[in-house]
């Protein structure tokens, strides 16, 4: 693919060294566009100084919903280098998500040299403080001028990048996670596994009541019978419940987590025994009361590895790991961060270099 290459005459100040940078406030220099027009494919691939975009009003993303996003990061290792974690992955499931969405699909190759080339270009915006690192927002909007409701016949990829510290405020602190029993998030057959704003803007209900109860997430039940774990909107779920690591398995209105299925593959590495399957929230609480629910977490590209530290549900609350980290969160966050940034040796091929 011919990427044209237009530089800023203006670049932005670098955010300081010293910032604690928070999560999806500051961008970078430069963006990576290209089109879709039926007949004539994805086209024009282009980095532009980053601005302000023209839309028309009627364009069909304002009025439907279809569009797509992906997110990953890019590390600035201690040798220097430039690494992407499982780039592979997130393409794979942005095309998984095309499809469910009647977005047309991107060359897989084409979409990596693109990730490649825009952070090559901002590589300068990578922070290198303990913790942080340069998010990459991939992301698809259609944009055809149309109120009726078909697939458009044209859209806009974009690649956006932002320098980031943790999702959380409480970084590395264990968060407090609400189960919601009111709404749901989505229902197998749905769009549950695509990762498209529509169940985003889901969440948002339960996310203020669960903020203005205190909690930072909303952890979501099925859409039918409201009694089995899926994930969290922002991460995957994982607990430790006797010994075994348990998370909901891929049941089609599950997001596919790239984080998810390296938590899952490392643990096997390690000999601890995983399981993905249903869970039902009174598995959970029993666990939680007969002493066997040793450890929770969340996982998740934005959210690395997140412990719980307390569950609410209806009106129990339960703490887990006296509200602190447990040893295999830890472990995980430390291994997942230590081959994100080059200096653990992963499983071949998780780590691509941006040359
Ligand atoms: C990510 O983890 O990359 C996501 O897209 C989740 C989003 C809520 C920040």
């Amino acid at each position: 693919m011919n990427i044209r290459i237009e530089k800023t005459t203006n670049p932005k100040p670098l955010p300081a060294d010293d910032n604690p940078l928070t999560f999806g406030t500051i961008f970078t220099d430069h963006m990576f566009i290209m089109n879709y027009e039926s007949g004539k494919g994805w086209h024009d691939a282009r980095i532009v100084p980053y601005q302000p975009i023209s839309l028309d009003p009627s364009s069909m993303v304002f009025h439907y919903g279809q569009e797509m996003f992906e997110g990953l990061k890019a590390y600035r290792a201690e040798d220097g280098r430039i690494l992407l974690f499982r780039p592979d992955k997130n393409i794979e499931r942005a095309n998984n998500t095309n499809r469910r969405i009647c977005i047309p699909e991107i060359d897989p190759a084409d979409f990596l040299q693109a990730l490649k080339e825009i952070v090559k270009i901002d590589q300068a915006w990578i922070p290198k403080r303990p913790g942080t690192s340069l998010y990459i927002r991939p992301f698809i909007i259609a944009t055809d001028p149309f109120l009726g409701v078909r697939p458009s016949d044209t859209y806009l990829f974009m690649i956006i990048l932002s320098p980031v510290g943790p999702y959380y405020p409480e970084g590395l602190d264990p968060v407090k996670i609400w189960i919601e029993d009111e709404y749901v998030r989505a229902v197998r057959g749905g769009i549950g596994e695509a990762k498209t704003g529509g169940n985003y803007v889901a969440s948002l209900a339960s996310q203020v009541k669960a903020h203005d109860e205190g909690y930072s997430q909303v952890l979501w039940l099925d859409g039918v019978e409201r009694r089995y774990i899926e994930e969290v909107g922002a991460m995957n779920i994982f607990f430790k419940i006797n010994g075994t690591v348990v998370t909901p398995m891929l049941n089609g209105s599950i997001l596919p987590g790239v984080t998810r299925d390296s938590c899952i593959q490392l643990c096997r590495q390690w000999g601890l025994p995983v399981e993905e399957r249903r869970i039902s929230v009174d598995e959970l609480f029993e666990a939680a009361e007969n002493g066997t629910l040793e450890e929770c977490w969340g996982s998740g590209t934005a959210a690395v590895i997140s412990p719980v530290g307390h569950l609410r549900w209806e009106n129990e609350v339960v703490q887990i790991q006296d509200g602190g980290i447990g040893p295999v969160s830890q472990k995980l966050y430390d291994t997942v961060t230590g081959i994100q940034l080059g200096r653990v040796e992963g499983p071949e091929g998780w780590v691509v270099e941006v040359k």
